[in-house]
């Protein structure tokens, strides 16, 4: 099997994603590339040998522009230091404020890693190059995002859609948003979205900045005015410290509350799941580890340490079987669910919400071409048993019901997606499947909720 890759820097990761998919076609999606990149571990791989690889070293990091001001460690997206908030306990105090924008460590601009699995993805990390991240914006951004008094009536946040206790989704098949409205579309997951620059069911939204400045006036979400926003939190002193702090030439503006908050976001990622460590393992399965034990001890002790991962974090068999029918022919699911994503930033008809007289027409809003119709953005796997209701609707309550839509062949329509065909899985297969995704949740970072500037 030859893999087409994004990026040489990636090859380790790559090959540990789709080591063992018996899958020609599992690609990594296209990415240009939108910050540089550098590798913090040459990626010595000859291609035949995967035991030349170190899988358990994050493959490269990124270094966004200037470098001058760099930290020169990279910081692991995911490490909750991150996201812990001004450290302090109680309400969040302007001298507190001072102190935390006095220290120049909090304006370095980060140079990342992703935690193992999405590394894979490190050159289709978006937006770094424009939005550089600093510890001080992700915290800004971080009070933005738990803040109510972004909305009009300061009646909800954007956590209360993309809430952390719910999977950065929310529990409740549309959004919910000022005075109870509705729209018709379930909330999807604000992690990972450093991986991908177009935002939105349909792709409306071309930079996770510009989908943060949406909701804030969208009459039926947080129902403000941009202006009625900017001038509200001018008005609160530790944010007006901070902007000026952060943002020296913008100061605050619509444009700065949304880098903020995107930053923020970004540093929002699932961390290594039993499915990733399980992957790592598979490196090694064609490996005589007898004479790799005697011939080269240092890769023998990453198979040890992939080993220890592997059984500390384990998938049982029945997640086994559901992993290969994911990569397979049979089910076939990685035709879209593809990547260290697990999703190929495209856009496919399922059938859902077809069936009724004047259906969603999803990513043809935005195109008008006829193809398009009903074609919605495919969403991650990662951490998925967390982000109930599913699909663009919220139509389908639990990932048994989603596996019985793909098992029948979705909703016939005009516009079906050529992957989506009848199935034929036993009960058995319709489990495994489920048990393989649920085996795709990893850890999420720790979030201060409040702490908030008074
Ligand atoms: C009333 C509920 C609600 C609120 C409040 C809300 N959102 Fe959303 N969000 C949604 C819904 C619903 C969608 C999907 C809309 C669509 O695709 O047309 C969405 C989409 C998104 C996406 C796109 C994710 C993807 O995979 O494409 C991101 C990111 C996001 N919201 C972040 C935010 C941020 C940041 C805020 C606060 C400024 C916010 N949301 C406020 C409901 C909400
Ligand atoms: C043709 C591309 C394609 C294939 C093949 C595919 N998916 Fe999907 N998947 C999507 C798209 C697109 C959506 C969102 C569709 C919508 O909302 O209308 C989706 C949604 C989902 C969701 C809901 C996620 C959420 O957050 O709402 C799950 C779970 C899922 N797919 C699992 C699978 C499994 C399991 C398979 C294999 C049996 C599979 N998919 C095959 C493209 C695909």
């Amino acid at each position: 099997m030859r893999l087409r890759l994004a990026s040489p820097f990636c090859l380790v990761a790559v090959t540990m994603i789709c080591q063992g998919c018996d899958q020609s076609t599992a690609i990594v999606p296209d990415a240009t590339p939108a910050v540089a990149v550098t590798t913090t571990q040459a990626a010595a791989t000859t291609p035949d040998s995967a035991a030349s690889v170190e899988p358990t070293t994050p493959a490269a990091s990124v270094k966004a522009a200037a470098p001058a001001s760099s930290a020169s460690e990279p910081v692991l997206l995911g490490t909750p230091e991150l996201t812990a908030g001004i450290p302090g306990e109680g309400p969040l105090t302007t001298a507190q404020i001072q102190a935390w924008l006095d220290d120049p460590k909090n304006h370095e601009i980060l140079q990342i890693e992703l935690p193992l699995g999405l590394n894979a993805g490190i050159d289709q990390v978006k937006g770094l190059e424009a939005n550089p991240l600093t510890r001080a914006k992700i915290e800004l951004g971080r009070q933005l995002y738990f803040d109510t008094r972004l909305a009009k009536d300061t009646a909800i946040a954007c956590a209360g859609c993309h809430d952390p206790e719910q999977g950065y989704a929310a529990h409740t098949q549309f959004g919910v948003g000022i005075e109870k409205l509705t729209g018709n579309r379930n909330s999807p997951t604000a992690y990972n979205r450093i991986l991908s620059d177009v935002q939105f069911w349909d792709g409306r939204a071309g930079t996770l900045e510009e989908q943060a400045k949406g909701p804030i006036a969208n009459p039926i979400e947080m129902g403000n005015t941009h202006d009625a926003c900017v001038t509200y939190l001018g008005a609160i002193p530790g944010y007006k410290l901070q902007f000026a702090k952060i943002f020296r030439e913008e100061g605050l503006t619509i444009d700065t509350v949304a880098k903020a908050i995107a930053s923020f976001e970004r540093a929002i990622v699932t961390g290594p799941s039993p499915y990733d460590y399980n992957e790592q393992l598979r490196l090694f399965a064609e490996q005589d580890l007898e004479s790799l034990k005697e011939d080269d001890p240092d890769t023998y002790a990453l198979y040890e340490k992939a080993l220890a991962d592997a059984e500390a974090h384990p998938m049982d068999d029945s997640a086994k079987r559901g992993r290969e029918l994911f990569f397979g022919q049979k089910a076939n699911c990685t035709a879209c669910h593809v990547g260290p994503n697990l999703a190929d930033e495209k856009y496919h008809n399922l059938g859902v919400g077809m069936a009724v007289e004047k259906p969603d027409l999803g990513r043809f809003e935005v195109t008008k071409v006829e193809t398009d119709k009903g074609a919605f953005k495919t969403p991650t796997i990662r951490n998925v048993e967390q982000t109930a209701p599913y699909m663009h609707d919220g139509s389908q309550q639990t990932l048994e019901e989603v596996v019985e839509w793909y098992n029948k062949g979705g909703h016939p329509n005009p516009y079906l997606d050529k992957d989506v065909r009848k199935l034929d899985l036993t009960d058995q297969e319709k489990q495994d499947l489920v048990a393989f995704m649920k085996a795709c949740t990893g850890p999420l970072p720790k979030v201060e909720t409040e702490r908030l500037p008074q």
